[in-house]
């Protein structure tokens, strides 16, 4: 099973239904989209009316809810601003690193206790395989995507201060957004693929200011739009769990 979080734009393809799953970490309700004979879910981040804030999803409950219905691989979307000046609002980029600024969210399924003492890999944060296929299928798709992207992620849901953002640049940062941390690293503990597409909505604080979200409202929707279907194309294809270490990230000292 396949997974796509945050996706909007779709729900004319195929016909859906509602799902409920309970987890040890809390109830989650989901989409379940058929599409040429697959099932797809789909998750809204945020809750299906956008009430949840970045810094309170119940992000635990997502993953584990995915997992439990057998999902192996996702692909997320994210609005993201820009601090990296050839990053303008509107474009697309593929998330290849993090860098985390969260600060009171829960972050692990590893909790010690019974379980022993775990971590998990980071070299590759994001599903390889999955980004060069999104990569690969979005220019076919005449997406243009403009690059990979280190995503900053804040705890929110406050915006940054320009200084903030100055330090996030210097640091190596080119995106900035409230939620990829810790749903990456979840996805990474539960060996699921996992890749993000971003979306840039604005300009970060102190950057430029003469694009404003409210002008690239329409864009942002059709480019998410585009972006899911890209996904949906290469959930129709083959996936293979070999092409990536995601299955076994886990480091048990
Ligand atoms: N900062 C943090 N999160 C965001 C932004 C931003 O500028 N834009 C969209 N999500």
């Amino acid at each position: 099973m396949k997974a796509i979080i945050g996706g909007t734009g779709i729900y004319d393809i195929g016909e859906s239904h509602n799902r409920l799953v309970e987890t040890k970490y809390g109830k989650v309700e989901l989409d379940i989209i058929n599409i040429g004979g697959e099932e797809i879910a789909f998750l809204s981040r945020h809750g299906k009316d956008h009430t949840t804030p970045p810094h309170r999803i119940n992000y635990r409950a997502n993953m584990m809810a995915l997992k439990e219905i057998g999902v192996q691989y996702i692909y997320a979307t994210a609005a993201v601003g820009s601090c990296n000046e050839k990053y303008f609002p509107g474009d697309v980029v593929i998330i290849k690193d993090f860098l985390d600024f969260t600060k009171a969210r829960p972050v692990t399924f590893f909790e010690g206790g019974e379980e022993k003492v775990k971590h998990v890999d980071m070299s590759d944060p994001y599903c390889k395989n999955l980004r060069e296929k999104f990569y690969f299928m979005a220019k076919n798709q005449g997406i243009e995507t403009k690059g990979e992207a280190v995503y900053v992620c804040t705890e929110g849901p406050r915006f940054e201060t320009a200084s903030e953002i100055n330090m996030f640049k210097h640091l190596g940062g080119d995106v900035v957004g409230m939620t990829n941390v810790p749903e990456v690293v979840l996805a990474k503990e539960l060996g699921i693929c996992y890749a993000t597409v971003g979306i840039i909505s604005n300009w970060c604080t102190g950057m430029k200011g003469e694009i404003t979200l409210h002008d690239i409202q329409k864009e942002l929707d059709k480019s998410k739009e585009k972006v899911t279907k890209a996904f949906i194309e290469i959930f129709k294809g083959e996936l293979n769990k070999n092409k990536c270490t995601c299955k076994n990230s886990i480091i048990e000292l």
